[in-house]
């Protein structure tokens, strides 16, 4: 029994040690995402039930969203800092820091919208966040992640 107990307890330090480890190796920009990733699913979540329960709960997630794409303009996607220095390279930066821009913007939308009380506005919003992250993944995200 005891060794078996031994074998379970191996295995379990051995599989923690492996997620560990992946989440060691995401980039600093994937780490801002995955935490955007999270505030972004309560906001989409909340304002499909159609009203809003606890308006300064959302505004503070939407808030939190914004500062985390402003940390993330500041964040080169991997695939384009692998890219050789040169003319590609400076207009890929040029271009994902503007669709970010993008996004900050649309965060200053859905504050407002949630401020308001507008769910009808807010879903409209959250539709264009979805626009952009598809566009953004697409473009800057590597096709096996
Ligand atoms: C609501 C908007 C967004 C959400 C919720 C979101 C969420 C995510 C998530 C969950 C990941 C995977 C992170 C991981 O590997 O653990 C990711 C990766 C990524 N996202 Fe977004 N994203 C959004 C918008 C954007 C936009 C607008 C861009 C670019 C303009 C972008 C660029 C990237 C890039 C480059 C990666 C890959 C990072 C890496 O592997 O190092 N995302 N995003």
């Amino acid at each position: 029994m005891k060794s078996i107990s031994r074998i379970i307890t191996t295995l379990a330090l051995i599989l923690s040690a492996v997620v560990y480890a992946e989440d060691d190796e995401k980039s600093p920009l994937a780490k801002e995402m995955d935490s955007m990733a999270t505030v972004f699913k309560k906001i989409d979540r909340a304002t499909r039930k159609g009203k809003i329960d606890d308006k300064e709960d959302l505004v503070a997630a939407a808030k939190q969203l914004k500062e985390s794409f402003i940390k993330s303009k500041n964040l080169i996607p991997p695939m384009v800092a692998d890219m050789l220095d040169g003319d590609d390279k400076t207009k890929m930066i040029a271009e994902y820091k503007k669709a970010i821009d993008e996004s900050i913007s649309l965060c200053d939308k859905l504050i407002k919208n949630l401020e308001e009380e507008d769910v009808a506005a807010a879903k409209a919003t959250i539709k264009e966040l979805k626009k952009g992250r598809r566009s953004g993944h697409d473009k800057y995200q590597p096709e096996d992640e």
